[in-house]
């Protein structure tokens, strides 16, 4: 008998990334040459569909394109990474979100994405049934990711908020979540600051499980009765474009399997440091 793949819903922005590995950071005024280049499909939800296909996982997408050739690019590059291309939706007359992407030596990445905040307002409303095991969001399309974590709350499945910045864009969302990731600049904009003592305030105010992934430093962690930090595994970052998006996806995953919310944070450290270096996949 195989055993059941964990079926992951991942909503939110799908993007092209257009990847320049640069020398040092751009010059103002200068002309730069890169000395690799690369695109990919990229956003937090088509970067995470990706990560838990990669960890072993069953993802399925809902979000949206435009009707242009950047979209067909796109569909090209996810159908080849297995992920069913029934839940993205092509608008007519809109331009499929993409992103510029710079990675430095040391590995950081800088982007600059273009999206219309309009892209995902009239799509069809999700299965109600909720038929995954877990739902995974972002913050960048309230119409899309509040109906879907919703829907997952409702069938008792973990509803994981990928809390980036403007957080408050997801309105009402942030009530639907189970769990809520921020990245440090989603949370200093959420509540200012992003250190434990604000992430207490956070998930005493939310009533949430809440966390903030700080790239190489602990991650710290709160239900609002207990806070904790869980370490980072030591890694020689090549490329750190999409860490986040890996980490949620493992976090997503881990929770669906049953794992409590601490090993959860240590299996998606994990997972996310060796996706920075470059390394082959592990889950524990
Ligand atoms: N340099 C690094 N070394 C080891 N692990 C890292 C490193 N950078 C990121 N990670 C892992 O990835 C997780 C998420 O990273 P980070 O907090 O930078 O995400 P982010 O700010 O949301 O960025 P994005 O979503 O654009 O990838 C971290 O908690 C950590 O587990
Ligand atoms: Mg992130």
């Amino acid at each position: 008998m195989t055993a059941h793949r964990l079926h992951i819903l991942c909503a939110g922005l799908v993007a092209l990334d257009m990847e320049f590995s640069v020398p040092a950071f751009p010059v103002m005024g200068l002309k730069h040459k890169a000395s690799a280049t690369r695109f990919l499909g990229g956003g937090g939800a088509l970067l995470a569909a990706t990560a838990v296909q990669i960890l072993g996982g069953r993802a399925s997408l809902r979000g949206a394109m435009g009707d242009d050739a950047l979209a067909n690019l796109l569909a090209e590059r996810i159908r080849d990474s297995g992920i069913p291309l029934d839940g993205l939706h092509r608008i007519a007359g809109e331009v499929t979100p993409h992103s510029a992407v710079l990675i430095q030596p040391d590995g950081e990445r800088t982007i600059i994405n273009f999206r219309q905040d309009s892209l995902c307002d009239n799509l069809p409303l999700p299965d109600l049934n909720f038929p995954y095991d877990a739902a995974l969001c972002d913050t960048r399309f309230a119409k899309l990711s509040t109906p879907v974590l919703a829907a997952a709350r409702a069938a008792g499945k973990p509803a994981v908020l990928d809390a980036e910045a403007p957080v408050r864009n997801i309105g009402s969302g942030l009530q639907e979540a189970t769990h809520i990731a921020f990245s440090m600049q989603g949370l200093e904009d959420f509540a200012g600051a992003s250190d434990a003592r604000t992430l207490r305030e956070v998930a005493r105010s939310l009533q949430r499980w809440v966390c903030v992934t700080r790239g190489p430093d602990p991650v710290l962690c709160d239900d609002g009765a207990e806070g904790y930090s869980v370490a980072v595994p030591h890694a020689r970052a090549v490329n750190t474009n999409g860490a986040g998006d890996f980490w949620h996806a493992a976090f997503t995953l881990a929770l669906a399997g049953g794992k409590t919310e601490r090993a959860a944070v240590t299996a998606a450290n994990c997972a996310a440091a060796r996706h920075v270096a470059a390394l082959p996949p592990a889950f524990p």
